[in-house]
């Protein structure tokens, strides 16, 4: 595995892989790997011939009271389990490579509506950062297919939209979560929680389970009342459990607005906070 920082090092690599007429895929990632990440890259091998991992913790997409500075990092373990994958290009950049000038003056790429809605809601600035860095990388490797992970379902869409909106000539994949045998998503959040808040998190999948059992029992949205209901419940179900949520909707799978009467391409997302770590999850449920 070649192990660079320089987006020249980089690009010379691409370029070599491309001459010998490889297609390159491409996970971003901010390190501190787990089994999701692993698949994402397994998914990048199954599309690409040359893959490229980058590790970079990207300050634009946290808020001012978020973890930026306490963000788990395990480099050298990273390195090894994306060697041991056989990742081709392992791109490690720094501040300057990312963001060479101010981060005030910087272009920002915004996506706007879906980037509001959610966790744009609770974290206002994440979306410009997440959408803004994944521009700045796709026009660094300049991939044909790029991997990202269903549990952040909010920026997978969303990078969906700004890829066709910019007109990026990517390839966008959605990759399933991996979970615990809870049923816990993994995440890298979740080494801020014990070992009780570790089992708790996995209500959060049950819960939408029993919201997708619903759903499927109705076989229909009747009306945007009735799915407020169904919200309403859950919530409270998460909050008995020591859960404090900050959403837990029932919407359109395509551009995530809140579903009403007869949708049937759903996903329910899901964010809330539990002791130091605030949790997202979700579920895609098809009716009819
Ligand atoms: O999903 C993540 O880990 C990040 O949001 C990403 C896509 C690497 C951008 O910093």
């Amino acid at each position: 595995m070649n192990k660079v920082q320089r987006v020249s090092s980089l690009r010379a690599a691409v370029q070599a892989a491309r001459h010998d007429k490889k297609t390159i895929g491409f996970v971003p990632t901010m390190g501190n790997l787990h089994a999701g990440h692993l698949e994402l890259v397994k998914a990048a091998q199954q599309r690409a011939d040359f893959v490229v991992v980058s590790i970079y913790v990207n300050p634009t997409q946290f808020g001012a009271n978020e973890d930026l500075g306490n963000y788990p990092s395990t480099p050298d373990e990273d390195a090894r389990l994306l060697a041991e994958l056989g990742v081709d290009v392992l791109f490690l950049p720094d501040q300057s490579t990312m963001y060479p000038g101010e981060l005030a003056k910087q272009t920002v790429v915004y996506v706007p509506e879906i980037g509001d809605l959610y966790c744009g809601q609770n974290r206002p600035e994440h979306f410009y950062g997440v959408t803004t860095v994944v521009s700045r990388f796709f026009n660094m490797v300049q991939p044909d297919v790029a991997v990202f992970g269903k549990k952040d379902y909010q920026q997978l869409t969303i990078v969906r939209r700004m890829v066709a909106d910019l007109a990026f000539p990517v390839q966008v994949i959605g990759v399933d979560t991996v979970r615990n045998e809870a049923g816990l998503a993994l995440s890298s959040r979740n080494g801020y929680l014990s070992e009780a808040q570790l089992a708790t998190g996995a209500v959060l999948r049950q819960t939408l389970l029993e919201m997708s059992d619903e759903l499927q029992k109705e076989g229909r949205v009747e009306s945007r009342k009735a799915l407020t209901e169904l919200e309403k419940k859950a919530r409270n179900k998460l909050e008995q459990a020591g859960f404090e949520p900050h959403y837990i909707t029932v919407c359109r799978q395509y551009d995530l607005e809140p579903a009403h009467k007869g949708d049937d391409s759903l996903v329910i997302l899901a964010a809330a906070v539990l002791g130091k770590a605030r949790l997202i999850d979700n579920l895609e449920v098809e009716l009819g």
